[in-house]
This record gives C-alpha cells, structure tokens and sequence, in this order.
C-alpha cells in the first residue's frame, strides 16, 4: 500500500457475470482521501463494480489498483490478505454478526489483518471510540448487534470498516434504509471519522441528494458501459 499512490485507478477493465450482464470501464480514478459518490440506477451494476474493487470478482481483463496494487493480478490467498489490510467495507445488509456484540462487530477486521492490528493499536479502545464517535455509546457497544436499530446497524457497519485505518471505504447504499436527514446526519460523522483515518470513500447510490456530502459525484453511465441488463 502506497500513500502517493491514488486511491483507486481502473483501467480499460471488463467483467461479465454468468447470467450475462457485462460491465466495461475505460478509466475511473480516486485520488488519496477523495469522497466520491457513485450514481446509478437499480440494477445498474453498481455492486458489481464495488465487487471487482474489492476482488470479489476478478476482471476478465484490465487493471483494477487499489491504493496502487492491482488487486485483478493477485492470486489466491493474497486477495483476501490484501483486501483484509487495505479496504473497509459497508455492506448494503450491513452483514453485522447478529449475535456478537456491537464492539466484537467492529473488532472483526482486526483478526484478519496484522497490519491493521498495528494501526488500531489497542483494537477494543480503538473500537469503542470509533463506535462513540459514531453515535454507539459503551451500553449500547456491548449488547449483541441483532438486537440494534438498523441506523444503530449501520452505525456498527460503518466503525468495523474504519477500524485499523485502511485506504479506501467502499460502501454499498448504506443510507437506503434512512430517511434524508439521517442519512445526511450519519454522512457527516462517516467524513469526520474517514478524515480521522485518512480514508478515501467510495459509495454507491440511486440517492442524489446526498452529492452534497462528497467530493465529486460521478454517474456510473459517464465511467461505464453495461450490457445485458436485466430487468431491475
Ligand atoms: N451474483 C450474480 N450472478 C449473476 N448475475 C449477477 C450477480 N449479481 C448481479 N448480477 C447481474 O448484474 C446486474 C447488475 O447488478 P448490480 O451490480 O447488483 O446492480 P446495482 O447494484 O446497480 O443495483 C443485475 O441486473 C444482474 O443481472
Ligand atoms: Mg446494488
């Protein structure tokens, strides 16, 4: 992981999922620290871009960089490894562990990752000021996420993938489930705390009027091409 590197740099990258949707990015670049906020409709293929970021899925050709590795060339156990050190990510269910605390949530990356361990330092003092500045008092971090709010939830989603500081956030509409003023309330803590770890973020979205929280609104349309889209 490189601090000079951008963010994220695609390149001339393709993928197609078995059912035969295809999407084709000529080039899409994040700087260090930028928020962008990616728009696209239902169905659009926003999650399938957020997949060939994460590695989730590997490119059929093209260059995919985050934080200046090409995660499409790495191999086998290195994805994981690399994905565990370098990207957070907020899940659109959130995908808490329903049984495990609020804090056990947050503290889940730390395991995966030694680099992240080290940058969080103390992993549970870590965790629970990120849950605080994030709204999650102590009481709160200690009963088990299943029996949380789903903005509690997604308070809980967004402090796991900032724990450990990693380069880029990457979430997928996390705001769905909220209406306008909270979504708008829990951006601005999300920037606080992406400030706090020098974290770029990119997050999708059918939402516009959240553009007002990022620093650059993309269309997925102006980066990408689809083909084969199916019915949303
Ligand atoms: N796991 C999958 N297997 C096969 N096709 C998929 C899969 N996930 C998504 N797709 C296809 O990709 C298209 C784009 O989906 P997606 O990226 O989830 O869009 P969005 O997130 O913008 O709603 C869908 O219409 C679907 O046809
Ligand atoms: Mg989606």
């Amino acid at each position: 992981m490189s601090d000079a590197a951008p963010a994220l740099r695609i390149r001339d990258a393709a993928f197609s999922w078995e059912g035969g949707f295809g999407i084709e990015i000529d080039a899409f670049e994040m700087a260090p620290r930028e928020r962008v906020l990616l728009l696209g409709p239902s169905g659009g293929g926003k999650s399938t871009l957020l997949n060939l970021v994460a590695g989730i899925a590997r490119p059929s050709r093209g260059a995919v960089e985050v934080m200046g590795t090409d995660i499409a060339a790495l191999r086998g156990g290195r994805v994981d490894r690399f994905r565990a050190d370098t990207l957070g990510i907020v899940f659109q269910m959130f995908n808490l562990l329903p049984w495990l605390s609020a804090l056990d949530n947050v503290r889940v990356p730390l395991r995966f990752s030694p680099a992240r361990r080290r940058r969080a330092g103390d992993g549970t003092a870590a965790a629970l000021r990120l849950l605080a500045a994030l709204g999650i008092d102590a009481a709160l971090a200690r009963q088990s996420a299943g029996t949380l709010s789903v903005g509690q939830q997604q308070r809980v989603a967004a402090a796991r993938a900032l724990i450990g500081r990693p380069g880029i956030v990457l979430a997928d509409e996390p705001t769905s489930a909220l209406d306008r003023a909270n979504a708008r309330a829990f951006l601005d803590l999300l920037g606080a705390e992406l400030a706090a770890a020098g974290a770029a973020l990119l997050m999708v979205s059918h939402d516009e009027s959240l553009a007002g929280a990022f620093d650059r609104t993309v269309r997925l349309d102006a980066i990408a091409r689809v083909a084969g889209r199916a019915a949303a």
